[in-house]
This record gives C-alpha cells, structure tokens and sequence, in this order.
C-alpha cells in the first residue's frame, strides 16, 4: 500500500492546535489550582485577573484556528490510513479524533459562555472585546462552567489516547502515520 504524504496546511493546524490545546489545558488547571482569587489580605488577585485575560485570548484564537482547521478537513476530506488496520482499530481511532475535534470547540465556546453568562467580558489581548451574544444567566453560566471543567478531563483522556495511537503505529506496527504527520518525506 503506498502512502500518500499529508498537506503541509494539515500538519501545519494539526500542530498549531494540538500545541494551543495541550499548553491551554496545562495553563487553564495552573491557574485555577495554583493561582487564588484572592490575596492574604482578602484584595483580588490581580495577577490571576490578567493570567485569565491571557487564557481567554489564547482560547478565542484558538477558536478561530480550529474553524479553519475543520472547514479545511471537509474541504480536503479524510487522510487515507497508512494501511490496513483492524475494524476495532478504525472505530476508536476515528472516535478519538471525531471527540478531539469537538473538543476544539466546545472549550473555547463553553469558555465564552461562561463569562458572558457572568456579566464579563471576553477581550482579545486587550485590542477588542468579542460582542455579547450569550445573555447573562446563572444557570447558562452554570452549565458551560461544567462544560469547560469536565470538558477538560474528557479532552485530556482523548488526547492520551490518540498520542497512545500514535506511539503504537510508529514502535509496534512501525507504520508512517506518526512520521508522515511529522513531515518526514521518508514514507513509502
Ligand atoms: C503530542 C501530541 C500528538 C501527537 C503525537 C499526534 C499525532 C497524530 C498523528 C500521527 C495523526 C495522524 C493520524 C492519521 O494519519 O490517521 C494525528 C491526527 C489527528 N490529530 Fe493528533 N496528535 C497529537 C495531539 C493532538 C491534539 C492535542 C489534537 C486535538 C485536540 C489532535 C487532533 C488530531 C486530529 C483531529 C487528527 C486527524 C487528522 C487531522 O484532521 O489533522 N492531535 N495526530
Ligand atoms: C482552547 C480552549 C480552552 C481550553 C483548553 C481551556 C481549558 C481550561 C481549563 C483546563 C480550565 C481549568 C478548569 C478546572 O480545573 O476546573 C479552564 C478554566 C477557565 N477557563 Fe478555559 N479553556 C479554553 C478557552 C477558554 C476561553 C475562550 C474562555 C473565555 C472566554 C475560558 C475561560 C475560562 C474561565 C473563566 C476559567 C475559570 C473557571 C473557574 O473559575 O472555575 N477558557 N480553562
């Protein structure tokens, strides 16, 4: 079976947005679990304020990031497997993908939510702020806060598997999935 290397935009968006989502995952659980909200002296933490201004500009770009990425996909379709793989296989593999894709864009959407929801406002690096569409709402507000926080967790363990996939393909099938999603010319 010969293989057919990837697109340089689809390694390109694969690695801008596993890199986003990954550092994303990791900044979202340090602030909330390093960085309180308040000081000793019960004053606001300013410095959480302008880490969580960072982590919603970071999100809203990788919103936009991961758009394009999906409308480039279903422009391009699917990349053809590397070979001929078990049906069981497929199934999780593509149920994998299918969940991280999702996850792309429920945690940046569910981010939004949640703050509008809350009465505040989501800036982009201090240029703009994105227009209020979602109404202030405890409820909403509560619905996409467990959202985001359970989202996390579900993207987490996607991600383990899907990095799990790929470790398998290139050390026990020692197929090029991995290394054609690398960009090694060296496939065939
Ligand atoms: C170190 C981490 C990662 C590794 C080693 C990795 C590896 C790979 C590989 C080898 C493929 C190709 C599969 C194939 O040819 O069928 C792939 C595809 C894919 N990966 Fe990852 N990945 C990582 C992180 C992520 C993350 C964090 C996401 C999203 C949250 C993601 C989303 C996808 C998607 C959606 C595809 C399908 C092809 C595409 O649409 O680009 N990956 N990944
Ligand atoms: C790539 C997108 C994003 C990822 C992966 C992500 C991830 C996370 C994670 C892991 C947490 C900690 C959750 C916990 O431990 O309970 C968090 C918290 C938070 N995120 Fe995000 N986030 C993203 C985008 C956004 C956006 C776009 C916004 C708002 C516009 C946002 C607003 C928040 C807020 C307000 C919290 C704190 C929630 C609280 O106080 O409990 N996030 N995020």
């Amino acid at each position: 079976m010969t293989t057919s290397p990837l697109s340089k935009t689809t390694i390109s968006l694969h690695w801008i947005i596993a890199l986003g989502i990954i550092g994303m995952l990791a900044f979202g659980i340090y602030i909330e679990d390093f960085v309180p909200g308040k000081l000793a002296d019960g004053s606001r933490n300013l410095f959480r304020g302008e880490l969580m201004m960072l982590h919603k500009s970071i999100g809203v770009v990788i919103l936009t990031v991961a758009l394009a990425r999906i409308f480039w996909r279903m422009s391009e379709g699917w990349p053809k497997p590397v070979s001929v793989y078990h049906k069981l296989e497929k199934m999780l593999a593509k149920a994998a993908i299918w969940l991280l894709l999702l996850g792309t864009l429920i945690m940046p959407l569910s981010g939004i939510v949640m703050s509008q929801a809350a009465g505040k406002a989501v800036p982009v690096f201090g240029l703009f702020d994105l227009p209020i569409i979602f109404p202030e709402s405890k409820a909403l507000g509560g619905v996409a806060h467990e959202v985001h926080g359970i989202g996390a967790w579900v993207l987490i363990a996607a991600i383990s598997f899907h990095i799990v996939g790929a470790l398998k393909h290139h050390f026990i099938d020692k197929d090029a999935t991995l290394k054609r999603m690398l960009g090694s010319k060296n496939i065939s």
